[in-house]
């Protein structure tokens, strides 16, 4: 993806997020120059890959098959490992109208995917196979606001703003916003983006840049710069 683009798309988003009132950490407005000056003190920030991050899951077509996200929060394997500290997650995304997270499934990660405002999310469930692929005869069970529910194989469900549903390890899923753009949150166990997405077809998850002007912001796979 062109920075040039990145930079508009993080632009937009900071102006959707705010049109809620939803307030990002102070990090969230760091530029580059402000990164480098706070390098020591934002180890923690750096290690746990927070703030923002933007995929085309390698398609070239955001606007189609794409999301913004903004990591808050993040706890680490180590934590999960011994059960104390950070075991936890948060993020807040942007899945615009009819634009694709693609079929993909956590072995370590449970989510509540949250509406947190503006159009309502479909959200596309199958079973993952043991083994991989997709199970097409067995029901989906989940819970949305813990209320279960069973959905047909390929069934798509619709999450209004204020509702959620709770996706856990083998629940395949792929979402959208429909009839407009939507403010989803993730509230889940701790994140590896690195290690624990399985995509039904192969994505990359982090974009090539082709740094055409400056960065307005940086995004999580340009830490490594610093
Ligand atoms: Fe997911």
């Amino acid at each position: 993806m062109k920075r040039s683009e990145l930079n508009e798309i993080i632009r937009e988003g900071e102006k959707f997020i705010a049109s809620f009132g939803f307030k990002l950490p102070e990090f969230a407005h760091w530029s580059e120059a402000d990164w480098r000056k706070n390098k020591h003190r934002a180890g923690e920030a750096l290690r746990a890959r927070l703030g923002w991050d933007i995929t085309d899951f390698g398609r070239g077509e955001f606007e189609n098959t794409g999301l913004l996200l903004f990591t808050i929060r993040n706890g680490s394997a180590d934590n999960l490992k011994s059960g104390r500290g950070m075991v936890y997650a948060e993020k807040i995304m942007i899945s615009r109208r009819d634009q694709v997270t693609p079929m993909h499934t956590h072995a370590v990660k449970t989510e509540d995917i949250i509406v947190r405002g503006g159009a309502p999310l479909e959200v596309q469930l199958y079973n993952a196979k043991l083994g991989g692929g997709v199970d097409e005869s067995k029901p989906v069970v989940v819970r949305m606001d813990g209320v279960e529910y069973e959905v047909k194989p390929g069934g798509v469900v619709q999450i209004q703003p204020g509702g959620s549903i709770t996706l856990e390890p083998g629940h395949l899923h792929s979402f959208w916003g429909t009839g407009g753009d939507c403010l989803v949150g993730e509230v889940s166990t701790v994140n590896d983006d690195e290690t624990d997405n399985y995509f039904l077809d192969m994505v990359s998850r982090f974009p090539d840049v082709e740094e055409d002007e400056p960065p307005y912001r940086l995004i999580v796979p340009d830490y490594a710069r610093l």
